[in-house]
């Protein structure tokens, strides 16, 4: 893990005018303000969806990786999801001076991540991941119903700057040496996600821009790269059963992505989320709440099943299954355990 370097606090003129000091100071004030001079507007699918199927979606197989997940599919290529005023709000949200100010984090000299912000803060971002229309979308593309994971990874966004567009500065992953400019390989380097799905969208311009795509680690050891993505586009990936990395981004001046988690609809498809990669970057109390939550409704649900199951054998011959009923109690203990390992008192 990078270490975190603050920088100098400096002063910034707000849109109202008066002289503060932003939690946000390692970017640039122009990109901040230049995002919100776009006036919000309600989500509307009609208007701000440009969904084109995607030109390819690789498989387990085609990624020469053993499919330990919920669906075939290991990840698509970049496809057109949202449009240019989909993108406009999106960004105008992520640089308000409220979310900046609650929900910002600098993770380098010139980046951050902001996150955190759902269900109340940011209202189109929200709306727009819960909508069906979306939610469809990304199912398809999955080749399994999906459900965003918990609000809290809702939106997620990775923020870099190149400040002096000075490409020779940043270096591809896996490709640094000693003389290389810091922060600009991946902080994360080969890894897989927390969550069984993520969809990574792109809210910069790529003009120019060389690398800032999934880097995937065959099963033979080879890298695969997906084409380029570009503005409005998405990936969908099975992050936590698939090796893979952001790469760098070289020659843009800047790389918004923005990062959304999912976890499969049904509650009978196996879930195995874990907190590990994102405890550390989450308000602890919240993350617990959310993921306890969704996980005891799944387990609810579960047990309502399989008393209905139950009761239906008894109605009609009386007789029970005992193999069945121990094999359901020892799923339900592993989804137990799970939780009592995720769930850690310091
Ligand atoms: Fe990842």
């Amino acid at each position: 893990m990078k270490p975190i370097v603050h920088m100098s606090a400096q002063h910034v003129v707000t849109p109202m005018g008066s002289r503060r000091r932003y939690k946000a100071d390692n970017l640039p004030e122009s990109l901040i303000l230049s995002a919100r001079t776009t006036d919000p507007v309600v989500f509307d699918p009609a208007k701000h969806l440009a969904f084109r199927l995607p030109q390819k979606i690789l498989t387990f197989d085609e990624v020469g990786q053993s499919n330990d997940g919920i669906s075939s599919n290991a990840v698509s290529e970049p496809f057109s999801l949202f449009t240019e005023e989909a993108v406009k709000q999106m960004r105008a949200e992520v640089f308000r001076e409220d979310i900046l100010e609650k929900c910002y984090c600098a993770t380098g000299r010139s980046s951050g991540q902001v996150r955190g912000h759902c269900p109340k803060d940011v209202k189109f971002i929200c709306d727009a991941w819960n909508s069906p229309e979306v939610l469809n979308i990304i199912s398809e593309v999955a080749g399994v119903d999906l459900v965003p994971a918990i609000d809290y990874d809702i939106g997620h966004r990775n923020i870099s700057i190149n400040a002096d567009g000075n490409e020779n500065d940043c270096v591809a992953p896996g490709e640094a040496t000693d003389d290389s400019a810091e922060f600009c390989e991946s902080a994360f380097g080969w890894h897989r996600d927390s969550y069984p799905f993520v969809v990574v969208t792109m809210l910069s311009d790529c003009d120019g821009m060389i690398g800032g795509e999934t880097a995937i680690l065959t099963g033979a050891g080879t890298i695969l790269r997906a084409r380029g993505p570009a503005r409005g586009t998405a990936v969908v990936m099975q992050g936590r059963y698939v090796d893979h990395q952001a790469t760098a981004a070289m020659g843009g001046r800047e790389q918004i992505s923005m990062v959304t988690s999912f976890r499969p609809k049904s509650h009978h498809i196996k879930d195995e989320t874990t907190l590990r990669g994102v405890r550390n970057i989450s308000h602890v109390p919240t993350l617990y709440t959310q993921y306890t939550e969704y996980r005891l409704e799944n387990l609810e649900r579960r047990v309502h099943d399989e008393l209905t199951k139950l009761r239906k054998r008894k109605r009609t011959d009386g007789g029970s299954d005992v193999r069945q009923t121990r094999d359901w109690l020892r799923e339900q203990r592993g989804f137990l355990d799970a939780m009592l390992s995720e769930l850690q008192v310091h």
